[in-house]
């Protein structure tokens, strides 16, 4: 019998599996469903900052006065009109999952601006969220931002949910940063738990008929798998944060790599809404084969085997490997 158990955000899960941010997690009968099928902890969709926004409130709020002094002097009862903003439905789920659930469920936050709205962290404690998962998705496009300004703002964001909670926090970051174990080895001073790789930006294609942008992919593929496990392995060992792999896992061999690579918890959410949770039950299934065919006791037993710290060659991660991988390319070109 094998040991699935990890540790993430001072959390003992069951297993390396969890859902992450979508959803998913919108109804509690979805969510039962991935815990039925052995989800270890779930992330809920996030809380946009653009929901906390006041304006954007008291448009809601005056829309509904306006409904229920109509509903009035029409002579009809308005009890059942009630305001309940973004953040008012966040807690009510969050509070609806905590009851039906087992599983610890990690509210999720997305924002970019330096306001107070991070502040609404202390409100998804209060529901009872057993941990917090920062997005701050931020697409650096504006020349007039430096480095420092958008490393800053993430560090100025967790500061402020940092001070506003005492749950541990997670941090979801994209792939874009130039010096990124340096920018990392800030979170982490500044009280980040742990960190999420990668965040996905939505890529909008080009329609060339109406020469107009047009649907998001909203859906990852498995290639997008590679991305986040090249980083784990660079990262696994060289940092206290724990690592969440992310983007592209589909399956139980997915998962063993991201493993592998030094993962201490594998995301799953594209496979999950094209699949099915069945697909997280096979997943779960996979591993433990996998772990019993090759003797693998625990997770700890192989994790972080194939990262830079401790394969024996890991010169693919690096330059040297993409040197090397060009070299013998056009080698066996010249050769046929
Ligand atoms: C339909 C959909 C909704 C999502 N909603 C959120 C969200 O609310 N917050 C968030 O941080 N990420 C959200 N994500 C991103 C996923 O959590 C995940 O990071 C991304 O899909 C990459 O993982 P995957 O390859 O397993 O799908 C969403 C993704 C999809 C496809």
């Amino acid at each position: 019998m094998v040991d699935l158990t990890t540790e993430y955000l001072g959390l003992k899960l069951k297993n390396p599996l969890v859902p992450s941010a979508s959803p998913l997690s919108r109804s509690v009968e979805s969510a039962r469903a991935l815990e039925d099928a052995g989800a270890a902890a779930l992330v809920m969709y996030s809380l946009f900052e653009e929901d906390l926004r006041g304006d954007a409130m008291d448009m809601e709020r005056s829309l509904i006065d306006h409904a229920i002094a109509q509903a009035a002097a029409a002579g009809m009862n308005a009890q059942h009109f009630r305001y309940r903003s973004g953040l008012d439905l966040y807690l009510e789920q969050i509070a609806a999952l905590k009851s039906s659930l087992e599983i610890p469920v990690i509210a999720s936050l997305n924002g970019v601006d330096m306001t107070d709205w991070v502040a609404a962290g202390r409100q998804l404690e209060q529901a009872g969220a057993d941990a917090l998962e920062l997005n701050v998705y931020y697409i650096a496009a504006d020349a007039a931002q430096t480095p420092e300004s958008i490393e800053g703002r993430f560090i100025y964001l967790l500061n402020s949910l940092r001070a506003a909670v005492s749950l541990p926090i997670t941090m979801k970051v994209s792939p874009y940063f130039c010096a990124l174990p340096s920018f990392l080895q800030k979170l982490e001073a500044n009280g980040a738990g742990a960190v999420v790789l990668f965040n996905r930006f939505f890529q909008p294609d080009i329609d060339l008929d109406t020469l107009s942008l047009s649907d998001q992919h909203l859906l990852s593929g498995p290639s997008e798998r590679l991305l986040a496990m090249r980083w784990i392995s660079l990262l696994y060992g060289r940092t206290g944060l724990k690592l969440a792999a992310s983007g592209g896992v589909f399956t139980w061999q997915d998962s063993v790599k991201m493993l592998l690579s030094g993962a201490d918890v594998v995301h799953m959410t594209s496979a999950l809404l094209q699949y099915g949770p069945g697909r997280l039950s096979e997943t779960l299934a996979g591993i433990t084969a996998w772990m019993e065919e090759k003797q693998f006791a625990t997770l700890d037993a192989f994790r972080g085997r194939l990262s830079q710290q401790a394969a024996a060659d890991t010169s693919a991660l690096t330059r040297e490997g993409y040197v090397m991988l060009l070299d013998n390319y056009a080698t066996r070109s010249e050769d046929a």
